[in-house]
Parts: structure tokens; sequence; C-alpha cells
């Protein structure tokens, strides 16, 4: 599939201003391309219990869940500067359960496989068997 970066950036964009993050001020967007085409996004969602926060891939795989499913292809993130961020490591996680083979992230350092953002992954294989 033919993937349009700085259109799903500028959908990062989007989400990130909807954030809620009073106590970080660190607005979080995420969005990304899923296997039927469509486009799914999501923002951070804090809370006074700040360790049950939410980050904007959580509000993104919901998303995704609440809209039919399906598997990611492609996957943008960005700061409130709309500069890309990188998820974070249990977000990296969140993304690989619904990423569809070759699933690419914009990262800091280029486009990358969620294979080499997440090596040797745990994952729904892991379970088979057991
Ligand atoms: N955050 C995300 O939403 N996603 C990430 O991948 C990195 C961190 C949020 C969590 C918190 O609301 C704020 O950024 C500062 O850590």
């Amino acid at each position: 599939m033919d993937i349009d970066w700085d259109a799903l950036k500028a959908h990062a964009i989007e989400a990130m201003n909807t954030a809620y993050a009073p106590y970080s001020n660190f607005p979080v967007g995420a969005a990304a391309v899923v296997d039927d085409g469509r486009i799914v996004t999501g923002c951070n969602v804090e809370n006074a219990s700040y360790g049950v926060g939410l980050c904007a891939e959580c509000g993104l795989v919901s998303e995704l869940a609440r809209t039919g499913g399906g598997k990611l292809v492609a996957f943008s993130c960005v700061d409130g500067n709309g500069n890309t961020l990188m998820p974070c490591g249990r977000c990296r996680q969140l993304l690989f359960e619904h990423a569809a083979p070759g699933m690419v992230l914009d990262t800091v350092s280029g486009k990358k496989l969620i294979t080499e953002v997440l090596p040797d992954a745990f994952g729904p294989n892991d379970l088979k068997g057991n």
C-alpha cells in the first residue's frame, strides 16, 4: 500500500491537539493506516492518579478495535511541537499485537519496521502450545 506519510503525520498532529495532558504538559498524537485503508488516531489522556494516564497509542488501538479491527500497516506519532516521537516501550508492545506483517513506523531515525523497534517481541504466537 502506498503511504502518504505527510498526510498521516497531519492526522497525528490533529489528534495531538485534542490531548488531555494537564500534568505533563506533553501532548501526544498518534495516527496509523489500517490494512483496509482507513486511518485511526489517538491522543494521550492523563489522570490525577498519574500512573493510570493513557498514552496516545492506547486510544489508537481502542479506535482500531471499535471501528472494525484489522491490522496496522503504517504509524506516525508526534509531540506538542509536531515533531516525530518514538512510541514508548509499552506502546511498541501494544502496536506489535495489531501490526500487519511489515508494518512501518516513522521514527526519529527514519522509517523502521515494527520488528526493528521491538526485536524478538513477545506476542500472540508465544502463547500457542502452552
Ligand atoms: N506518551 C504517549 O502518549 N505516548 C508515548 O509513546 C510516549 C509518552 C505520553 C504519556 C504522558 O501523557 C506524556 O506522553 C508524557 O510522558
